[in-house]
Parts: structure tokens; C-alpha cells; sequence
């Protein structure tokens, strides 16, 4: 992990209330998937390349018509309240200011609107299919008139995975930050919390009707198989975002970086392919896009700097990441991700 990214997990973890921390370090069940999400990037091998003119690299990244400054992406996560103040409105800005991508999550705790306010860069929304699915597809409408260029739909959440350390959301969060979002939509006295929890019965279909809604471009989030990804492109997904929810669901599902090989082949370079879980330095980031990745997604590391230091340490700990890769790339004799290609990685004996 960079020295950065600890430090800031340390200041987050002696500033933050207890209960909050054990909710955003949280795994479900023993904690396998998330224990091994660090350590399976760690099992790759470079074979670097020599004799390049490595003295310029380019690591600008175009995703989905977004420019961004490097392929790092902000994961989509619930209640950054918690972790300071200005909450996500820090975090987007934190993030534009970098030249990154922000994906903002349906949990958020300030209102959509509030959110495309303080962008200083592209965003997406992520949503989750309600049981009410009007409230959805009205959060989906909300985000693309406030700026959203994307929305990404999150499948690996049919019921939130449970987590021994933290009895759900609600001990840490109270009622009017869960549903700040959705309040305007509810029926005065209705039981919110309800609506909006994940509908169990989603199908692809709603790949498409939320496109549809939104006039957005839809990733899908949380594959971590080659056929499912396919079922996904089919479906009309415009990317597809291999993760395990940090660990945050099935227990003893498969590290992402195992399975973005399958996922890559089975889209065949379709659609752009994303993946999170456990990226802690430019070194995983270069494992994950020498596979194949079009981009690496971030997620407890941002909330740490947001802890740490609100917007500036967002951008700090971005930049970090980026100016790690940069020089990786150039040791391993690239100048850019599009220099780089699977036989640049090999998978370590155990
Ligand atoms: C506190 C927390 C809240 C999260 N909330 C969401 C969410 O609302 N929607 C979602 O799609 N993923 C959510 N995730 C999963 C992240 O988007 C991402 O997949 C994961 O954190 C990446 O792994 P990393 O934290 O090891 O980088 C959450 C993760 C954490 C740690």
C-alpha cells in the first residue's frame, strides 16, 4: 500500500467514531473475499520491457467520452457524511480536482442536485433497482439532469451481504441522512427504508429500461464471470465493472483480479471493463490494466482521505496513485496503458 494511502487509513481510524470505521472497513461473513482483495494483486509477476523511450508518459484516459488524468476512478460508496462534513460534495470536488472520475452512490448523504453542484469533473450515478423501481428510475432522471454522464448499475447487492462487525447501516446512520436522496419521493409517513431496499427479482432487462430513463449509458457493477459479463453486453451494458463489492457481500467469492481475465475475454473488447477491490498502489493499478482493465476503481482509500483531510487530501491521495503509476509504467518499459498487454503479467507460484 502506498505510504500515503496507510497514513491516511490511520488518521481516519483514530478520527472517525468506532462503529463508523468498523462499517467502512466491514467484509461479510469470515472475511475471506475481503482478506485476500489486497493480497491477490500481490500474486502477479511483471515482465517488464527494456530499451523504450520511457521519458514521457501519457497515462490520460478516455472512458465513455470522460478525460480523465489517469485510469483512476472514485468506487461508489454510501453515507460519506460519516467521514467528514461536506461528504460527498469533498469528495467529488476532492476527485475533479485530481482530473478523476467520481461514481456517487444512491446512499449518498447529500442530495443529487447538491452533488452536481460541487463537481469539478465528470460523474456517474450509481444505482441500485428498488423495490420501488419509480424511485429509482427518479433518481436515475435526477442524476442525468444534475450532470451524471453514466449511471452504474450495481447487481451483486440482491440482499445486503451480512457483516458480523456491524449490525446494517442503521447503528451508524440516522434516518434523515439515509434517506436524503429519496425523502422528496416518499409518501409523507410511507416506511421508507423499505421501498428502498434492492429488489431480489431484477433481470438484465433493466439494463436497458434504465438507459432508456435516463438517456445515460449503463455499466453494470459487481461481475465476476465471463458469461455473466456476456449476459450483460447483451443486455446493452455500455461497460461492465468486475467486483466483489470490496468483500461487502458473498463471502469466498472470487478475488476480482482472478476473475477479470475471464470477464475480459468473454467481452472481447465490446464495452470497456472496469475493476475494484483491494487496488492500494499504481502497481495493482498496472497489474489490473496490463490484464486488460480499462480502469481501476478506488474505494476505502477515498473515504480515508476524506477523513484525513477532506477534499485536498482526496486529491492528494488520487494524485499519489497517479504519479505511482506513472513511474511503474515507465520502469516496466510503457508509456502509456495502451503500451501494455497481458504478456506483461504472470500469475506468481503460490
Ligand atoms: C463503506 C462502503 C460503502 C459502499 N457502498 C457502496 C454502494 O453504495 N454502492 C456500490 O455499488 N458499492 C458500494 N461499495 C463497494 C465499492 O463501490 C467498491 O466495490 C469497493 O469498496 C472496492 O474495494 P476497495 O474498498 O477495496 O477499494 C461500498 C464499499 C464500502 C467500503
Amino acid at each position: 500500500m502506498l505510504a500515503l494511502l496507510a497514513d491516511h487509513r490511520d488518521q481516519a481510524r483514530t478520527r472517525l467514531r468506532p462503529e463508523v470505521w468498523d462499517y467502512y472497513e466491514a467484509g461479510s461473513g469470515e472475511e475471506v473475499t475481503l482478506a485476500e482483495a489486497e493480497a491477490s494483486w500481490r500474486e502477479f509477476r511483471l515482465r517488464p520491457r527494456v530499451l523504450r523511450d520511457v521519458s514521457r508518459v501519457d497515462l490520460t484516459t478516455s472512458l465513455l467520452g470522460a478525460e480523465l488524468a489517469s485510469p483512476f476512478v472514485v468506487a461508489p460508496m454510501a453515507f460519506h457524511a460519516l467521514a467528514h462534513e461536506d461528504a460527498e460534495c469533498a469528495t467529488i470536488r476532492g476527485t475533479g480536482d485530481a482530473g478523476n472520475l467520481t461514481v456517487i452512490s444512491t446512499r449518498a448523504s447529500r442530495t443529487i442536485e447538491e452533488i452536481g453542484a460541487a463537481a469539478t469533473g465528470p460523474w456517474w450515478f450509481q444505482a441500485y433497482l428498488m423495490r420501488d423501481r419509480g424511485l429509482t428510475e427518479a433518481l436515475v432522471q435526477r442524476a442525468a439532469a444534475a450532470g451524471a454522464r453514466a449511471v452504474v448499475l450495481t447487481v451483486d447487492t440482491p440482499y445486503v451481504g451480512k457483516k458480523d462487525k456491524v449490525s446494517g447501516t442503521r447503528i451508524a446512520v440516522p434516518d434523515d441522512q439515509y434517506l436524503v436522496n429519496l425523502a422528496q419521493h416518499l409518501v409523507p409517513g410511507a416506511v421508507g427504508r423499505e421501498s428502498a431496499e434492492q429488489d431480489p427479482s431484477m433481470t438484465p432487462d433493466s439494463i436497458a429500461r434504465l438507459a432508456d430513463v435516463g438517456g445515460l449509458p449503463v455499466l453494470v457493477k459487481g461481475v465476476l464471470r465471463g458469461d455473466e459479463a456476456r449476459r450483460c453486453v447483451d443486455a446493452g451494458a455500455a461497460g461492465v465493472i468486475v467486483s466483489n463489492h470490496g468483500g461487502r457481500q458473498l463471502d469466498r467469492a472470487v478475488p476480482s483480479a482472478h476473475a477479470l481475465p475471464e470477464v475480459l475475454e468473454a467481452v472481447g473488447g465490446a464495452v470497456p471493463v472496469l475493476v475494484d477491490g483491494g487496488i492500494r498502489s499504481g502497481t495493482d493499478a498496472l497489474v489490473a490494466l496490463a490484464t486488460g482493465a480499462d480502469a481501476v476503481l478506488v474505494g476505502r482509500p477515498v473515504l480515508w482521505a476524506l477523513a484525513a483531510g477532506g477534499a485536498p487530501a482526496v486529491t492528494a491521495s488520487l494524485q499519489a496513485l497517479t504519479a505511482h503509476l506513472q513511474h511503474v509504467l515507465a520502469v516496466a518499459g510503457a508509456t502509456c496503458p495502451a503500451d501494455l498487454d497481458p504478456s506483461m503479467v504472470v500469475r506468481a507460484r503460490a
